[in-house]
């Protein structure tokens, strides 16, 4: 049919009209560049912290409409949109517009946290024969690397693309004896989003003197956009969990999920049994707990799936890591607002957060936490977005 009305226009038209319409028709049929987007790195100024540096905003587009931006402040992921089951794309983690809103305080909104990432009981630990006092910035306790953790500094960043992705590398120095640790830290974060619509973050660290270190992403995710995450199906790749005493820091037992709310090994709703009549459920005042995952720590393996039903949305976590964090957004309380205005309600966001289980630099008989001079502390963990 084509080939017929070309040779029909070449018969009865002028020659540069018949050019017009062929040129016209090769530009008509080129697929639009929405379609199918050229993976780019976009840079732009994000602000300035209070003394004065200047801090930026790196937003990285894959060709299947996933788009992640990343400020080198606390390596924050600020926004993460993802297409739904019908291809409309929306944000699905809590955040702000500006770099204001994440200078005023926040529950850690997608950051990195170190140097050690969850809690450490009394704000202390021995290494080595010395003990180490921590900052207390919660309770009597230390959590995700004290007053002015990983997730309030600004890191030295650069982007970059090669046949892996999209990239964003991230480092920082944590000088000895910042928030009471030992040992200066190298710390290397890199970011990369690729077309198999996976957010991939590596961690590596190096240091000068014996100390600990657990790094992880902070990021809230609700697969909805909005709304509460409680209809989200959940599944989670461990059999064992690590119940916590009042002040969330873990008893040293890893409890069988088997029966009790924690069991996720088979999908479940996040909001099925997160007001049971359970004394871990009270502590945690939903779910804010350590799950040991199945598998051998050290090697990339699926830790968890979300899926949720009214978008088709579903998140896949894999990592090297031995635990994962659940926390079903409990202290969130509707006092936050956030992007485009938006009320950060209860439990309106959940994090997935890959770890060493929390306070193991007092419990010897928990995967170690030490890194020593000579060592690099390595972990990764991928975040994998699709719809069904
Ligand atoms: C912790 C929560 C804490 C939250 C801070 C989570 O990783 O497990 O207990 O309240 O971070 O926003």
């Amino acid at each position: 049919m084509i080939v017929r009305l070309q040779a029909f226009a070449r018969e009865t038209m002028k020659p540069w009209k018949w050019a017009a319409l062929a040129c016209g028709a090769v530009l008509w049929s080129a697929p639009s560049p929405q379609q199918a987007p050229e993976p780019k790195i976009m840079k732009q100024g994000f602000g300035k912290t209070p003394d004065g540096v200047p801090v930026e905003l790196y937003t990285l587009t894959n060709r299947k409409g996933v788009r992640v931006s990343i400020t080198n402040y606390g390596g924050i992921i600020t926004s993460l949109l993802v297409p739904d089951r019908n291809g409309r794309s929306r944000d699905i983690v809590l955040g702000f517009d500006t770099l204001e809103g994440y200078l005023k305080g926040h529950p850690y909104f997608g950051a990195i946290i170190g140097r050690y990432g969850n809690r450490i009981g009394q704000a202390r630990f021995t290494l080595d024969g010395v003990e180490y006092k921590l900052a207390k910035n919660d309770g009597d306790n230390h959590l995700h690397g004290g007053l002015k953790g990983f997730d309030k500094v600004v890191w030295k960043a650069r982007e970059y693309t090669d046949g892996d992705g999209l990239h964003v590398a991230l480092d920082y120095r944590s000088r000895d004896g910042e928030e009471g640790y030992p040992g200066n830290l190298d710390v290397n974060v890199v970011y990369t989003l690729n077309d198999n619509n996976q957010l991939r973050i590596e961690y590596t660290a190096t240091t000068d003197k014996p100390t600990v270190v657990n790094l992880t992403n902070h990021s809230y995710f609700n697969l909805a956009g909005e709304g509460d995450i409680l209809g989200h199906v959940l599944q989670i790749q461990a059999d064992y969990f690590t119940p916590v005493d009042q002040g969330l820091i873990p008893t040293g037992e890893l409890r069988p999920v088997k029966g009790t709310p924690f069991d996720f090994t088979t999908p479940t709703a996040i909001g099925a049994r997160i007001d049971a009549d359970d004394p871990q459920i009270r502590f945690g005042r939903g779910y804010d707990h350590n799950f040991v995952l199945r598998g051998a720590a050290g090697t990339l393996r699926e830790a968890a799936e979300v899926y949720e039903p009214s978008s088709g949305r579903v998140l896949r976590v894999l990592t090297t890591e031995p635990g994962l964090q659940f926390y079903s957004g409990n202290f969130l309380d509707g006092t936050l607002r956030g992007k485009g205005g938006q009320v950060y309600a209860h439990r309106s966001g959940f994090c997935l957060e890959t770890q060493h289980f929390p306070d193991s630099p007092n419990k010897p008989q928990f995967p170690s936490t030490v890194l020593r001079p000579g060592q690099t502390y390595r972990s990764t963990t991928v975040f994998e977005f699709s719809a069904r």
